[in-house]
């Protein structure tokens, strides 16, 4: 497999950022959900930073009561990300826009037809992020109930896929002839009917948006269970994941890009970007203060219920600063919180100093140190078959964000891992795909 001479770089987005605590930030933005300026300079920020796009996750309901731990979130409710990525097309010029849309819960047509149209308002510059959508709460928002299992739900979107696929091929990129002098506007052999009947769904076609600027915008997963990672296989051409270590990374990075050769697909096809989350100052111990800031801010009740449902345990009654509780070793528990628990008593560590730990970056690969330190890790994943790149996550927005772009993108420069200025036009080029 040949190395790609630079990294891919997306911006994980989130409204006030990804640290539990990041609202309660006094650098932070604590209306971030509803500010939609915020979002314009988080955008140019990165676009100065050359990443290749913005990402917006995305579950079409509020995490509330059944997510206990988050119901004080930053996360429970802002701006619907499709609009929000319309809104930063205008004002942005070189930047990816990916976000999330489940096929679970939308209809292929109108994801396509909305995905299309994002690609031509941005120049070439969007993507979809395929989601099953794990929430089973979901379910409930569109009469739907119970949500499907799994397996059926990935079923489900691989024909979802097949659909939208279909449907941006509907015109040739020459279809539109639009002589004025003969009166004919489009030349209706370059016209395609999808006429798809198939186990969930009946779609007609054509799509009433012509072939957009990339030919179809960039596909883009996270699954990662084994039905997850076969659609990827076969059809993704970006996967986000999260890895706290680079073993771990590793792995899937081999087991993901080693199941494409079985769909005619060169690994070069799909770029893997695992989760980093940072913290960064030019010394290590402003870093650190800086971490230990936000940590500090996280709220006991919401550190404690986090453990709770990670530990299934009832902490209430226990001193926040004392030692953790006995906790018996049980099946429903994972070997990685079984390990998180071994290594608390271990290193005496007191519940609060616990939930920090396991708050602060969610399952995902956290670096916290000197651009030098930083750019040293990220180099050594992109090299060693861990990464193509990395979904970058700002603790909190802005600052963030701006101590990244300032500090360690210079560095990865430096070192020949980061593009000194776009590539190309589209989102495409920027990230190496084929052009479709
Ligand atoms: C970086 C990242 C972003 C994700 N974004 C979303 C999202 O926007 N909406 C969603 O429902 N799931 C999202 N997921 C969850 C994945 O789609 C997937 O369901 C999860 O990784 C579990 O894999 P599985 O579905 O194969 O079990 C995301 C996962 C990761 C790692």
């Amino acid at each position: 497999m040949t190395q790609a001479k630079h990294l891919k770089l997306g911006l994980f987005l989130r409204p006030c950022g990804h640290h539990i605590a990041a609202w309660r930030h006094p650098q932070g933005t604590p209306d971030a959900g509803l500010n939609h300026r915020h979002f314009v300079r988080i955008a140019q920020t990165a676009e100065r930073g050359l990443f290749d796009m913005l990402f917006s996750a995305d579950s079409p309901t509020a995490y509330t009561a059944e997510t206990k731990g988050l119901e004080r979130s930053h996360y429970v409710a802002w701006i619907e990300p499709f609009t929000l990525l319309s809104m930063l097309a205008g004002v942005t010029k070189n930047i990816g826009l990916v976000c999330t849309a489940s096929t679970s819960f939308e209809e292929p047509y109108a994801v396509a037809r909305r995905f299309a149209s994002l690609d031509i308002v941005s120049d070439g510059r969007a993507g979809w992020n395929v989601v099953t959508t794990g929430n089973p709460i979901a379910a409930e928002n569109f009469s739907r109930e119970p949500h499907l299992p799994k397996a059926e739900r990935y079923r489900k979107a691989r024909e979802f896929l097949d659909v939208v696929l279909g449907l941006w091929d509907s015109w040739d990129t020459d279809a539109f002839v639009r002589d004025q002098a003969s009166g004919v506007f489009f030349d209706w052999s370059k016209m395609r009917e999808l006429n798809h009947h198939g186990a969930y769904y009946d779609v007609r076609g054509p799509l009433n948006v012509p072939r957009t600027p990339q030919g179809r915008p960039v596909i883009v997963q996270a699954g990662a269970s084994e039905d997850g990672r076969e659609l990827a296989a076969e059809t993704a051409e970006v996967v986000f994941t999260a890895h706290e270590t680079m073993a771990s990374a590793q792995a899937f990075y081999a087991d993901l890009k080693g199941r494409m050769a079985a769909y005619g697909r060169a690994p070069e096809d799909l770029k893997i970007m695992p989760g980093l989350f940072v913290v960064t100052a030019p010394t290590e111990s402003e870093a650190r203060a800086k971490f230990q800031t936000l940590q500090d801010l996280i709220h006991p009740e919401i550190g404690v219920s986090l453990l709770e449902r990670k530990m299934g345990v009832d902490l209430s009654g226990w001193d926040v600063d004392g030692p953790l509780p006995e906790i018996p070793k049980s099946a429903v528990l994972s070997s990685r919180v079984d390990q998180m628990v071994e290594a608390a008593r271990r290193e005496g560590l007191t519940i609060r100093q616990l939930y920090q730990r396991f708050a602060a970056s969610r399952g995902h690969f956290a670096l916290v140190g000197t651009p030098v330190q930083v750019a040293d890790e990220m180099e050594r994943w992109f090299k060693e078959g861990a990464a193509d790149g990395f979904n970058f996550m700002a603790p909190v927005f802005p600052g963030g964000l701006d101590d990244f772009v300032e500090l360690v993108v210079p560095q990865l420069q430096r070192r020949g891992l980061m593009r000194t200025a776009y590539d190309g036009a589209t989102l495409r080029d920027n990230l190496g795909l084929k052009k479709i």
